[in-house]
């Protein structure tokens, strides 16, 4: 390989992160599988070993190529990669007393090396169960937190370094300085630079389409956007077309908007076509998170197969492409260790067998939002559909939560519910808060693994701190708890029952303008760059018989591995309390309070 990092991908949701991060400081990064043969890698100028959700005493945990070691360049291990240096070495690991998520508090003990630069004490972000407690021979403890005694360790003779935190998030605000460590320690050339990257991009679709004709699936949001851009410079316009698809589950208005936007950027080989109906139907009586998506996706293929016969298109000629970006294979378990926390819509089996034969090419699947933004602005993406705030495939579908009903939640769920939901209300009532557990389950992530868990309701005032460090301790503590949400509205939290309810037009009309509703008080309160994203999603509880809860998420990051909740303020909160509760069927109107980990952004 060129002389740069190789990351190898032991399944960590943070392992193309970590690929990024050195990209970003200018240095050639690529992801290799975690069995790489050490010849392969013998011109690299360091190694990284990624996270995962395996724990290195389970049989089948995955390993390295032991020659690695002996290859005499750097190498950091970071959480499992950091365990697995440990376990590999001699030092000890074991099943931590408690497991960290989130925020920690890093005492340093000394700031040298690949610690050079730290202060005496720094956040990072953490992640995992198992905990090294002993260092091997000839590495000597950096770091430590109040969880977790060996969070950094060196050998510097043999240049070998393990972090039990993961540098490569935002979150962890000293990562970048101790990646730069890293990159210096391996003596890096940093060179590295988007143009390049762009340039390699457009020769890689000419030599990979091999005169083919790309068919793309244009949702208007920025990764289709730029997909198609990349596409049309690539190939040219004769050679493209784009289809964007209605499928019932847009924000209001928006297939209008997408097709205005791309006519006055100069785009006229996009298509629209109205599939609400099918699509409505495919899912009529799902509740199922999983199984939902899976027929968001199948779906998807059905009505471009229509499409493609409907334009006399010859399939063989064309070739279907994606605007997938690495966060959407990753989480759909796509690379060999990763854990599936939701399969994304580009990501069902159908699509897998077309991956394999060969007939769909996806040019932003290496790269993470902000790499796409990058290269959209240098295609010259106007700036209103650069700077969107994300949507996903599936849209409103995963927004709008369903149910069988209470009768499929049973008896003993309800039992285990009520004993967790007395020992969470002791704690929250430390902070002033009472607390309530939803009878519904949301997807969450922790620990590099899906959990599929309650959320819980927390009243009593408006204070963030308390609110975030209630949040924080009640999904540490309580693995049947993975999201906490703050009452926003009415003033006490009403009995909320579970009811049947499923994607339905008039559910999703509600949705959509409770929806407009939260993106036009951001727009007025000047909010809009103040959050990434904020999904508003409906839940089927209620007060009365044909009740509806309401949800705001909104939510800050730059690569959707991880988030943190967002403050927004008091006015803002008035306006949408107000407005939201006024709707029709809304009992109750709730806002999401947890980071990721451990809850995802979406609600499923
Ligand atoms: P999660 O919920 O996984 O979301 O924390 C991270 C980002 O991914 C978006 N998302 C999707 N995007 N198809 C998409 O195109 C999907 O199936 C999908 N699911 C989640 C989500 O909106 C957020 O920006």
């Amino acid at each position: 390989m060129p002389r740069g990092i190789a990351v190898l991908d032991f399944g960590g949701q943070y392992a193309h992160l970590i690929a990024n991060r050195i990209r970003r400081l200018h240095v050639f990064a690529e992801i290799v599988p975690p069995d790489a043969d050490a010849r392969r890698l013998a011109g690299a100028a360091g190694l990284i070993l990624s996270g995962g959700p395996a724990s290195v005493y389970a049989a089948d945990s995955p390993g390295c190529d032991p020659a690695l070691l002996d290859l005499g360049v750097p190498v950091l291990g970071l959480c499992y990669g950091h365990q697995l240096l440990a376990h590999r070495l001699g030092g000890c690991v074991r099943p931590g007393d408690v497991m960290e998520f989130g925020a920690a508090r890093l005492r340093v003990r000394a700031s040298q090396g690949i610690l050079a630069g730290l202060n005496a004490e720094e956040t990072v972000w953490m992640s995992h169960r198992d905990t090294v407690i002993e260092p091997p021979p000839g590495f000597a403890c950096l770091a430590s937190t109040d969880d977790c005694p060996v969070a950094a360790m060196a050998d510097d003779r043999r240049r070998l370094y393990g972090l039990q935190f993961h540098p490569e998030v935002t979150h962890t605000p000293c990562g970048m300085a101790i990646l730069a460590n890293f990159v210096a320690l391996c003596g890096c050339e940093r060179g590295w630079t988007m143009e390049r990257y762009l340039d390699a991009l457009l020769a890689e679709l000419a030599t990979r389409t091999a005169g083919r004709k790309v068919f793309l699936l244009v949702s208007g949001g920025v990764d289709s956007s730029v997909a198609f851009l990349l596409l049309n410079r690539a190939l040219g316009a004769d050679r493209v077309l784009g289809v964007h698809i209605d499928n019932g589950f847009m924000r209001q208005h928006e297939s209008a908007q997408v097709e205005r936007a791309m006519a006055e950027s100069g785009f006229h080989n996009l298509r629209v076509v109205d599939a609400s109906d099918e699509f409505l139907a495919c899912v009529a009586g799902v509740a199922e998170p999983e199984e939902k998506r899976r027929r968001i996706g199948v779906q998807f293929l059905a009505v471009r197969e229509r499409v493609l016969a409907d334009l006399a298109l010859d399939p063989q000629e064309w070739l279907l492409g994606q605007g997938t970006l690495y966060p959407d294979t990753i989480e759909s378990g796509g690379t060999p260790h990763a854990a599936v926390i939701k399969t994304h819509h580009n990501r069902v089996d159908v699509i897998e067998q077309l991956l394999a034969a060969g007939r769909v090419v996806e040019p932003l699947a290496q790269l993470y939002k902000d790499e796409v933004r990058q290269l959209g602005e240098r295609l010259g993406l106007p700036r209103h559909l650069l700077w969107r705030h994300p949507f996903p495939g599936p849209g409103l579908a995963v927004r709008a939560l369903c149910s069988h009903g209470p009768a499929a939640a049973g008896d003993r769920e309800a039992e285990a519910l009520g004993a967790i939901g007395e020992a969470a209300a002791a704690m929250a009532a430390t902070a002033g808060y009472q607390v309530a557990l939803l009878p519904l389950r949301t997807v969450g992530v922790q620990g590099d693994a899906r959990t599929y868990a309650h959320p819980a309701v927390l009243s009593g005032p408006l204070d963030w701190d308390r609110l975030e460090q209630a949040s924080t301790e009640i999904t540490n503590a309580f693995a049947q708890i993975n999201r906490v949400v703050f009452l926003l509205a009415p003033a006490r939290l009403p009995p909320l029952r579970l009811r049947q309810a499923y994607l339905t037009r008039a559910r999703l009309d509600l949705l959509r303008e409770a929806d407009a509703i939260v993106m036009g008080a951001l727009q007025d309160h000047g909010l809009m760059d103040e959050v990434t994203q904020m999904p508003t999603v409906l839940l089927p509880l209620g007060a009365q018989p044909d009740g509806e809860c309401l949800v705001v998420r909104p939510v800050v990051t730059d690569d959707f591995m991880t988030a943190r909740f967002c403050r927004l303020p008091a006015g803002f909160l008035a306006v949408l309390r107000e407005r939201l509760l006024a709707l029709p069927r809304i009992d109750a109107v709730f806002y999401d309070i947890t980071h990721k980990p451990p809850a995802t952004v979406e609600w499923e």
